[in-house]
Formats: structure tokens, sequence, C-alpha cells
């Protein structure tokens, strides 16, 4: 079988696919013969939709009833949306028997109300599951009947509304073998198929998916994927994806990515980048916000370079929500926007990838601005920072007075400063000489210092002006 992703959408999404229909109807009739080159503002969503990929995000539901730039990113940037807890278990049947579909319910409609494709997560998992299932100490009959009866319960409600199920997540190891899961350990590995025969019957037309972290690369965790998987269908059984989840650290995206998805697409499934973030231990300097954004185009790269990868979901959207620094102190920053909702390089890395303009993201040799500019942290407490700013006059002539300004992105505030005076207004910073360093010399080094407060996040600059002309970070 070698549908293409439109021929999978279709097949699958009739409503959204006769809007896109009708919608590409009407474009027709008033095309000119050249199409109009992505603008730099291009939404992400409308650059996917022109490939027939999906690019989505998880959505938080806290976000995004109480914060509407939040909501405003969700709906305007991604055509896919997963929920980032609410149709978990812990969430839609807290007890036996009793459901929860505020959550669930908000987020389908606003999926719905943004003409974004649904990926259902998820169904049977070890973790976010309530003490009455994980600690029942139920027999085979009873577990299989409880995990029917959640099954067809969720998948049942939202069925026909939702594109994917990642119906079973995590099961596995890293070293491949099977996670001690209370499905496990009580139904065998039997559990997946039927699993996925009981989603399939709750809703017979969502795809159904397998979901894990660490199998992006070629290794253990990721072979055992592709037994399952090949055991699996030979059965009859309906899988229908690997939802490989991606959750990466800076500087670290397997070099086999692509082969790997692409081994799984050979087995006739299809294969989704689920989770996407990719951590960097805090303060995130310049260069590491390059490297991630050299990440992102990494993955997009491979998932597009294979025709049944059919979408990146990001986990996330805005740093400042992401789970990494509950789970990975001293790391984060890992999605596509600041804490104040400006794009990061990240986001431009998939925007380019996606075949837009980019933006002043990554890109091996920029050209040299009119300093080269070093930001360090020194030292780092939880309220505080103490930084340094080092600036390389590029022109060609000796300033004789020089300000070197930049914006701090997620709520610092200088509380002192030397070798320079030193001003901020809102987020911007403007340190202009001391009377003993106004004269630089081409090519010339003037280093200043400062203490600052910080509030939880400290992310640094990630660009600066000198006498208002741009700069290069290194
Ligand atoms: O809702 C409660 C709130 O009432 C309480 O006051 C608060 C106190 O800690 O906790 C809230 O629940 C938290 C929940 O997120 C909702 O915010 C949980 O503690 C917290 O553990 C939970 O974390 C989620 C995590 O899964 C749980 O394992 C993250 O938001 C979510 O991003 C993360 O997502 C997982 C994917 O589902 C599967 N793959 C890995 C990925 C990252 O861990």
């Amino acid at each position: 079988m070698s549908e293409t992703r439109r021929g999978r959408r279709l097949s699958r999404l009739p409503a959204r696919a006769l809007r896109g229909a009708l919608a590409a109807v009407a474009a027709a009739a008033l095309a000119v013969p050249l199409a109009a080159p992505a603008q730099a503002d291009t939404p992400l969503r409308e650059l996917a939709d022109a490939r027939d990929f999906e690019i989505g995000a998880a959505l938080g539901a806290g976000y995004l009833s109480g914060d509407a730039r939040f909501a405003d990113l969700a709906a305007t940037q991604f055509n896919a949306a997963t929920a980032e807890n609410a149709m978990k278990w812990d969430t839609v049947q807290p007890s036996r028997g009793q459901f929860n579909w505020r959550d669930a319910d908000a987020f389908m409609d606003f999926a719905a109300a943004n003409d974004q494709t649904v990926r259902g997560h998820t169904l049977v998992w070890h973790s976010q599951l309530p003490s009455w299932v994980s600690n029942g100490g139920f027999g085979a009959a009873e577990l299989r009947g409880i995990m029917e009866s959640h099954i067809d319960a969720v998948a049942g409600r939202y069925a026909g509304r939702v594109a994917y199920w990642d119906v079973v997540n995590e099961p596995f190891n890293d070293d491949g073998s099977w996670r001690n899961s209370v499905f496990y350990n009580t139904l065998g590995e039997g559990f997946v198929a039927d699993a996925l025969r009981m989603a399939a019957e709750a809703d017979p037309n969502a795809e159904l998916y397998l979901n894990d972290y660490n199998i992006e690369g070629i290794n253990a965790k990721s072979n055992a994927y592709y037994e399952l998987a090949r055991d699996l269908l030979a059965q009859g059984v309906p899988l229908d994806g690997i939802g490989m989840q991606a959750h990466l650290i800076n500087g670290q995206v397997p070099a086999d990515l692509q082969r790997n998805i692409q081994r799984f697409a050979d087995l006739g499934l299809d294969v989704a980048i689920t989770e996407l973030d990719v951590r960097i231990p805090m303060p995130a300097d310049q260069n590491e916000l390059q490297q991630q954004a050299r990440d992102y185009r990494a993955v997009l790269d491979a998932c597009l370079a294979v025709d049944r990868c059919i979408g990146v979901t990001v986990w996330g959207i805005v740093d400042r929500y992401s789970w990494v620094p509950d789970v990975f102190p001293g790391q984060g920053a890992p999605l596509i926007y600041f804490d104040d909702y400006t794009p990061k390089p990240s986001y431009y890395a998939i925007q380019e990838a996606l075949g837009g303009p980019g933006g002043p993201g990554p890109g091996p040799d920029p050209e040299p601005g009119a300093c080269e500019v070093d930001y360090t942290v020194q030292n780092q407490w939880s309220t505080g920072f103490t930084g340094q700013v080092a600036f390389t006059h590029n022109g060609a002539s000796a300033l004789s007075g020089w300000e070197l300004s930049w914006s701090w992105p997620s709520g610092q505030r200088v509380s002192s400063g030397w070798s320079g005076t030193w001003a901020q207004s809102g987020s911007t910073v403007t340190v202009s000489n001391a009377a003993w360093n106004g004269a630089v010399p081409a090519g010339g080094t003037v280093t200043v210092g400062f203490n600052a407060t910080h509030s939880g996040g400290n992310t640094a600059p990630t660009a600066f002006t000198l006498n208002g002309q741009a700069c290069t970070a290194v």
C-alpha cells in the first residue's frame, strides 16, 4: 500500500477533506499562474497544509482556557492537536465508572473550531493511571474488561472526530524488554493486541498507533517495536502507525532517524513524530538555541523525506509551560516560542523546513554584524544571576562612544552593572560607555558585567545592537 499523505488524510477525514476540497476549488478559480512566495509571517499550518503535512502541538487544558496568547498561537500556527493531559485515564475516569469529560470535550471543541486534526492521547498507559486500576489487584478477565470499557467509553465518545489514537503508550523499557505495568503483569504482552482490537471496535475510523520515547534511532527499544509491529501485522491486528515521541537532548538527533522511520514505513505503517521537544541545560545561550534550531530542522527534514511520515507534533508551544524543567531540573527551553511568546530559532527552522522563508534562526555562517557579542551567565541562583557581555566592534573606524542594547526574553531585570552606564526600560536593557571606555578601535573588544534578577526562567537574549546596528551573537 503506498497511499500518499493526502490520500490517507482524505480517506480518513471526509469532513476535513470536503472543506479542503471546496477551498481548493475556490482557490483554483482565483488562481494566478505563479504561487505567491510565503511571507515571513506565514503561519506554520498554512505551509504544512500546502504540503499535506501535519504540524501539531500538545495543548494543555489550563493554558487553552486561561492564556489567550497560548490559545491564539495554538489556533493560528497548528493544523493538528493533541491533548497534553485531558484524555489520559486519571483525568477521564478517576474512579471506576465515573467519567469526567470537561477538559477532553473542551479540547475537542477547540480543535474542531480551528479545523485541526486530532491525535487522541492516550488509552492504555502505565502512567497517569488512577490507583483504582494500578493497585486494584484485578484478575486477567476483570482487568481486560476494565480496559475494554475504558477504551470503549473514550474512543467511542469521540469516534469519527479523532484521526489517530495513541492506543498503547510506552510499553517497553529502553533495553527493549517489556515494562512492568499492571497491564503487562496481569495480561501479558497480549494486552497490546487486545487494546488495538478494542480501539478498532470503538472507533473503526481512527488510525491506531503505538507511541514511545527513545525510539527515534535504531536501537534495542525501536528494534523491539519493529518486531512487535511485524508480529501484530502478521496476526492481522489493527495497527496503523508508530508514534516516535522525540523528547530529545540538544545536539543529539539520532543520525539514523530517517532510516528508522523508513523501516517502519516499509512494514506498511505510518509514522508520526508525536511529542517533539529539544531540551537544553539552562540558561540556554545563543549557540545552544542555534543548535536546537538545527535539531528541529533535522527532525522535520527526516519526517518530510519519508512519504508515510505524516507529521510532527511539538510537545507544547511556549517554553514557560513545558514539562521538561519539572522532570529534568536545570534543563528547559525545549520548545519553539520564548517565554515572551516571540518565535525562537527553532520556530523558524520548522518554518523553513516546510518551505517558508525561515527567519533569523539557523544559518551556518551569518553575515558579521556591527559587532560580535558574547553573552555569558557566569553564576546563577534561584532568583538572580551574574552575567558578562563582551562585544567586539566590527566597523572599519574607531568609536568615540557606544551604546549596546538587547531585550531579555523572560522578565530578567538588572540590579547593578559595571564598566558602563546601565538602564532598563521594560525588557530592553541599554548599556552605554563609562567615561573611560568610550574609545574603541576597529576590532576592539569591550567587556561589561552585571547582576540581575530572574523569576525562574533565564533565557538568554537573542539579538543585540551596537549604536543602533544589529550585531552577531556568538
Ligand atoms: O492537575 C494537577 C493539579 O491539580 C495539581 O495541582 C498539580 C500539582 O503538581 O498537578 C497537576 O497534574 C499534573 C499534570 O501534568 C497536569 O498539569 C501532574 O502533576 C504532572 O505530573 C503532569 O505531567 C504531565 C506528564 O505527562 C505526566 O506523566 C505533563 O504535563 C505532560 O506533558 C507529560 O506528557 C508525557 C506524555 O503524555 C507521554 N510522553 C512523555 C510526555 C512527557 O512526560
